[in-house]
C-alpha cells in the first residue's frame, strides 16, 4: 500500500481538484507500487489514471489485417488471443515466479535499461511435461506485460510443402518482429526434434537450421516464447538460443494445495483444502489433471443438486481421471 504521506496527497490534492497535482501525486503511487513489484495493481491504477497501461499495445484489427499466411492455402498461420489469465490463477515454482517477476520488472522499466544499452530477454523456454502450464503460463506473460498473445501453429508451418515451410516462418518472425505481441512457439519440438533425427529429410534439416537462424537474428518487438515437452530432445544448439529457461514439473504437495485453493474458489464445500488427506489424493496429477477432476466434481455436484462438494465427490471424479489414465496408457 502506498505511504501515509501518499495517500493524504493524493485525497487532499483530488479533493481540491488540483488536477495536475492530483496526476503527480497519483504516478508517485504507481511507481511505488512497481517498486514493491505489484505490477498488476499498477497497470489497472495505470489504466484508470490515463485510460489505458503504459505498453502500446497493437489493435486486434490492425493484427488481423496483417497475420502471417500459408501462401499454398491462404490459411493463417498463428491464432490472435485476448489474454484473460493472470499472475495469481496459474500456481507456479518458487524459481519460475523470480524469473517471471524480473522479467516483468526488466519490461515495465525498459527505457531504464534501454538508456544504458540494455534490452530485457525476447527468448524464453518453456520446458515441461504435458499439462503443467506453459502455455497457460504464456498467457500469463502476455496479460501481464498488456500484450496480445500470438498462438504460432506449428503444424500449419511445418505440414505444409516443405518448401514453403522456411518461407512460412519468415512471414511469421517478420510478423512477430513488426507488432509487439507475446509470440509462442507452441510445441516447438516439431520443429526442433527434426535436428537430431539422423534419418531426416534433408529439406527438413534446412529448415530447422534456418528456424534457428532466425532465432538467432531476431530483433524486434515481440517477446518469443518456445514451448516443447520433450525437453531431452532438444540439443544444446536450441538451449543457448534462448535468454531464459524456464521448466515446469508436476506439482508437489504444497502446489497441489495452492491449485486447489485456486480452482476451488468460488465453490461450497464440505472439507478443507489444507487437509492433508484431500491433498494426497490429487499427488503424481499433472495440474490440467487436477482441474479436470475439480470439474467433473462440480458437474456431478451440480446435476445430482447437491449444494456442497464433497470429499466423497472427489474421489469419484479421481477414479473416472484413473480410469481415463489407464485407457489413455494403453492406446
Ligand atoms: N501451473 C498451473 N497453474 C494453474 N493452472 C494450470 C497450471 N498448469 C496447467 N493448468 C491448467 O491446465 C490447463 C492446461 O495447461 P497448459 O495448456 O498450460 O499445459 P501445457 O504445459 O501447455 O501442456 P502441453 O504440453 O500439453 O501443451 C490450463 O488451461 C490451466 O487451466
Ligand atoms: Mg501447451
Amino acid at each position: 500500500m502506498a505511504s501515509g504521506k501518499l495517500l493524504r496527497q493524493l485525497i487532499k490534492t483530488g479533493s481540491e481538484g488540483n488536477l495536475s497535482a492530483f496526476r503527480e501525486a497519483s504516478e508517485q503511487v504507481i511507481r511505488d507500487e512497481r517498486d514493491k513489484k505489484h505490477h498488476l495493481l499498477a497497470n489497472d491504477l495505470e489504466k484508470i489514471l490515463y485510460g489505458h497501461s503504459s505498453n502500446t499495445s497493437p489493435e486486434f484489427s490492425v493484427l488481423n489485417e496483417h497475420l502471417p499466411k500459408d501462401l499454398e492455402k491462404n490459411l493463417p498461420l498463428v491464432q490472435v488471443r485476448n489474454p484473460v489469465r493472470r499472475l495469481e490463477d496459474v500456481v507456479l515454482s518458487g524459481v519460475n515466479t523470480a524469473l517471471l517477476d524480473d522479467l516483468f520488472e526488466e519490461y515495465h522499466r525498459i527505457e531504464v535499461l534501454k538508456s544504458h544499452g540494455l534490452r530485457p530477454p525476447d527468448r524464453l523456454l518453456f520446458c515441461g511435461p504435458p499439462g503443467c502450464g506453459k502455455t497457460a503460463t504464456a498467457e500469463v506473460v502476455a496479460s501481464e506485460l498488456g500484450l496480445p498473445l500470438i498462438i504460432v501453429r506449428i503444424d500449419s508451418v511445418v505440414s505444409s510443402y516443405l518448401g514453403e515451410t522456411a518461407s512460412n516462418l519468415r512471414q511469421v518472425f517478420d510478423f512477430a518482429a513488426s507488432f509487439p505481441t507475446v509470440t509462442l512457439f507452441d510445441e516447438f519440438d516439431a520443429i526442433a526434434k527434426e535436428r537430431a533425427d539422423a534419418s531426416d529429410h534433408g529439406e527438413l534439416k534446412r529448415v530447422v537450421n534456418a528456424f534457428l537462424q532466425m532465432l538467432d537474428d531476431y530483433e524486434g518487438k515481440s517477446l518469443l516464447i518456445g514451448a516443447t515437452n520433450h525437453d531431452g530432445i532438444l540439443d544444446s544448439a536450441i538451449w543457448r538460443r534462448f535468454d531464459e529457461v524456464l521448466v515446469f514439473k508436476m506439482p508437489n504437495l504444497s502446489q497441489i494445495r495452492r491449485l486447489l485453493s485456486v480452482k476451488l474458489r468460488g465453490l461450497r464445500r464440505d472439507f478443507d483444502v489444507e487437509d492433508k488427506n484431500i491433498i494426497e489424493l490429487f499427488q503424481g496429477m499433472s495440474h490440467a489433471d487436477i482441474e479436470r477432476v475439480i470439474r467433473r466434481a462440480a458437474k456431478s455436484m451440480i446435476l445430482a443438486g447437491k449444494e456442497f462438494l464433497t470429499e466423497r465427490l472427489l474421489k469419484t471424479a479421481i477414479q473416472r481421471e484413473d480410469a481415463r489414465r489407464a485407457r489413455q496408457k494403453r492406446a
